[in-house]
């Protein structure tokens, strides 16, 4: 099998997004011999088709390219339909609108908490000193864990990402194994006192019923340990990527500064352009036949939603920042089909009330060197040094 594309070249912050133009041009059905070989579906078409047919298309067997399989089955993710339902169904209403809308002043204090030291030293690396620990400390709240948790939570998160964006296989296990720990100690903690099933994902999943009986154990534990990490990484890069594009642009950045109701449009926007996914994998029953090319059954497939959104076929000039976008609903940054982000809610609530809390910070902010691209499956910035420009408030 030849290889059109090698994702273990060094890359600068821009450089995948050329690579995906020119294999949307060139070769959208492409393949890669990495990690033990796997397909790349690059053209906005066919990786919603596949994301929605999930009948041909399973995420159980690899759902993420390179697989990570240290531990047991972590659903929503590791299921299909119908064993994935109940979990989903379990977690849905604690994304509800009202309950997300309550996480607001939350997500705000953490950030108030965050921002001003860094802006008081006039320059720091977002990521690391704010957009990475912002959603952890987020998501702790959400999930009810005492203050003790949060702090260890930030730790092994922090060392999880590092190992795995440095292909560190050890650290890796060793830090995922802890997260499961922690998932553990959490469900025992509920099954001794439950909380509202309305108010704690845990107590929902330990109250839930599939056929009449109660989900497997191993399996409550594994969606804790699931929702640990999607949690907190895609608002992590993304929100770098968001500010690596606003010290590009200083204009929008001021337009934003000065009219916060753009906000939820341009994240919107920011979130089609810096996608944050690129190795959500599906495997395919049969043989399946796309553009011509015929991916054998049983092989890894990368839905690579980030080379979908900058898909010219459906967005207009799809480089170009444009707050107006007649077809937003038609990005995939939150995937699609049964397996569509479930805490998509919190994770636009966290994009806009960063960038808000951001613009009040300083006056101004700009690049203070270069960004740094994260790994597969994630696409984003893994480090952004920045400088804040003006009197601070
Ligand atoms: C910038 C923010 C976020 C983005 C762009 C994002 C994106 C995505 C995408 C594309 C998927 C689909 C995966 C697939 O097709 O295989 C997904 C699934 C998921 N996300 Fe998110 N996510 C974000 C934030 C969050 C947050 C804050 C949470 C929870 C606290 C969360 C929890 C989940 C879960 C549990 C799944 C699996 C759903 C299932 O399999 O049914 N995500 N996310």
């Amino acid at each position: 099998m030849t290889a059109d594309f090698d994702p273990l070249v060094p890359e600068t912050f821009d450089s995948p997004n050329a690579v995906y133009a020119d294999l949307r041009g060139r070769c959208p059905v492409a393949h890669s011999d990495a990690w033990g070989g796997f397909w790349a579906l690059m053209k906005h078409e066919d990786v919603a088709a596949a994301a929605a047919d999930w009948q041909t298309f399973l995420t159980s067997r690899q759902n993420v390219i390179p697989k990570v399989a240290f531990t047991g089955r972590r659903p929503p993710l590791h299921l299909d339909p119908p064993e994935h339902t109940p979990y989903r169904r379990a977690l849905s209403p604690l994304f509800s609108e009202a309950r997300i809308a309550r996480l607001e002043p939350v997500i705000r204090n953490i950030c108030r908490d965050l921002l001003p030291p860094l802006v008081a030293q006039g320059a720091c690396d977002i990521v690391s000193d704010f957009s990475a620990p912002m959603p952890i400390a987020a998501f702790a709240h959400w999930m009810n864990l005492p203050p003790d948790a949060v702090a260890e939570l930030t730790r092994v998160g922090r060392l999880y990402n590092i190992a795995v964006q440095s292909n560190d296989m050890d650290a890796t296990r060793e830090n995922s194994l802890f997260l499961y720990d922690m998932a553990r100690n959490i469900v025992a903690e509920r099954r001794e006192r439950p909380l509202p099933v309305e108010e704690d994902a845990a107590s929902a999943l330990l109250a839930a019923r599939m056929n009449g009986e109660p989900l497997p154990e191993e399996l409550i534990i594994g969606t804790i340990r699931q929702v640990l990490v999607v949690g907190i990484i895609a608002p992590s890069v993304t929100i770098g990527a968001m500010v690596v594009h606003l010290c590009r642009d200083q204009a929008l950045q001021s337009q934003l500064r000065a009219d916060r109701s753009l906000l939820p449009a341009a994240v919107d926007e920011l979130l089609r352009l810096y996608t944050p996914y690129r190795g959500f994998a599906r495997t395919a029953v049969c043989d399946v036949t796309i553009r011509g090319r015929t991916i054998p059954a049983d092989e890894p497939i990368a839905l690579v939603y980030a080379s979908a959104n900058r898909d010219a076929d459906v967005f207009e000039d799809p480089d170009s920042f444009r707050l107006d976008r007649p077809n937003m609903k038609d990005s995939l940054a939150f995937g699609r089909g049964p397996h569509m982000c479930v805490g998509a809610s919190m994770g636009r609530l966290e994009l806009r009330v960063a960038l808000d809390e951001l613009l009040s910070a300083a006056p101004g902010f700009e690049l203070a060197g270069e960004p740094v691209q994260t790994r597969f499956p994630e696409i984003g910035a893994l480090s952004v040094p920045i400088r804040f420009t003006g009197a601070t408030r």
